[in-house]
């Protein structure tokens, strides 16, 4: 059976540069507080109007289509990553087959937040060892600077979301023990709502009967989108920091290990740990957990803050341009978010 490579890889940052101090225009924070309790330093944001989620894809799609040394033809399926979609529906994967003028070819869209890309590898790693495919494009972007609460009541994640995307192309390979080693998949839907965006959205819960009671029959109209929904901050992101923070640091270290054991290798035989970039903290607590030295753990949060879905391949993208990651090396992917879902990928380059 074929193992499943990265034969290609690259990502986009869009030109603006926002600082800590820069979010002090619009809510009450502080770059202490913001680089205390995350790290981060800067993030980047897509020019309001003329960049999207897709466009910014298409570019990190055109530089791991160029580093692959493939045509644009080669490509026989397309994953797309985020949540922060174009549209409500359909998903980004199609409108990024229509500006890459690919061949009429599938387009998988996958919802699972700052899992999203291991997720997304996972699957694809199925479609190449079953021999489905040969050359998939796995996209991952996010454009959360449109949706996000800028006013102090939102700092808590307005300060820690960033955009960017990145991307690969997976192949198959029949040398052994190199490509994709294992994928590791988990969710939790009990802790659903403590990290969502709850409207628009379909379910009947107290937020929809809120609606009813400002509304009369006018409210039919109104059940996607009220007025009460965005006086609540409903179309906003929510999140219980702390509740997350808690959870992340018991799930990481246990998917790692998960990886690590399943392919009979321990924390100190890893080259290279990427992280999901949610909060430098929780990265440092899972580094000092599994015992690894600073030169085994990749992180990029203090420049782009959390870009979700992209953070992973963004991340990977960036080691491997600075030489961090060589042929050969034992590279594991995890992610922690909201669902929850995690996962891990472990790899030999
Ligand atoms: N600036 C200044 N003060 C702030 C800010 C801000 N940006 N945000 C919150 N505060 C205040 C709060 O109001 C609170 O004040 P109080 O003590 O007077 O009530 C105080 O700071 C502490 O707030 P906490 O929320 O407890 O702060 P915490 O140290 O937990 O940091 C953070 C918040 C950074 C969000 C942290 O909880 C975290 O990183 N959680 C995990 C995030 C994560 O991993 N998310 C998953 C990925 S995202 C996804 O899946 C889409």
């Amino acid at each position: 059976m074929p193992q499943t490579i990265i034969a290609g890889i690259g990502h986009y940052v869009p030109a603006q540069t926002i600082t800590n101090t820069d979010l002090l225009k619009f809510m009450d924070t502080s770059d202490e507080w913001i680089q205390e309790r995350t790290g981060i330093k800067e993030r980047h944001y897509a020019h309001r109007t003329a960049e999207t989620t897709t466009t910014m894809g298409v570019e990190a799609a055109k530089n791991a289509i160029t580093h692959a040394g493939i045509k644009k033809e080669d490509i026989d399926f397309i994953i797309f990553a985020t949540l922060s979609p174009d549209y409500y529906f359909p998903g980004c994967g199609v409108l990024l087959q229509r500006a890459l003028e690919l061949d009429e070819i599938g387009a998988l869209d996958i919802r699972n937040q700052c899992s999203g890309f291991v997720y997304a590898l996972s699957v694809a790693d199925q479609f190449i060892k079953t021999g489905m495919y040969k050359n998939i494009l796995l996209v991952a972007s996010e454009k959360h600077s449109f949706g996000l609460d800028f006013s102090t009541r939102g700092r808590n994640i307005s300060v820690i979301f960033g955009d960017a995307a990145a991307a690969v192309i997976l192949q198959p390979t029949e040398k052994e023990n190199q490509g994709i080693l294992s994928t590791h998949l988990h969710s939790d839907g009990k802790s659903a709502e403590i990290l969502a965006m709850y409207n628009p959205g379909t379910h009947a819960n107290h937020w929809q009967e809120k609606a009813y009671a400002h509304f009369d029959d006018a409210a039919i109209g109104e059940m996607f989108m009220s007025h009460a929904m965005i006086d609540e901050a409903q179309n906003f992101p929510n999140m219980d920091g702390p509740a997350v923070f808690k959870k992340a640091v018991v799930k990481f270290p246990e998917v790692i290990m998960e990886a690590l054991q399943k392919n009979n290798f321990t924390p100190a035989d890893l080259n290279l740990l990427i992280p999901h970039q949610a909060n430098l903290r929780i990265a440092q607590f899972v580094q000092q957990k599994l015992k690894l030295r600073d030169d085994q753990v990749f992180n990029n949060i203090e420049k782009y803050g959390n870009t979700t879905a992209a953070s992973i391949p963004l991340a990977l993208s960036e080691a491997y341009q600075a030489g961090r990651i060589k042929e050969g090396d034992l590279v594991c992917m995890a992610a922690f978010g909201s669902g929850f879902t995690w996962a891990s990928a472990l790899m030999r380059w």
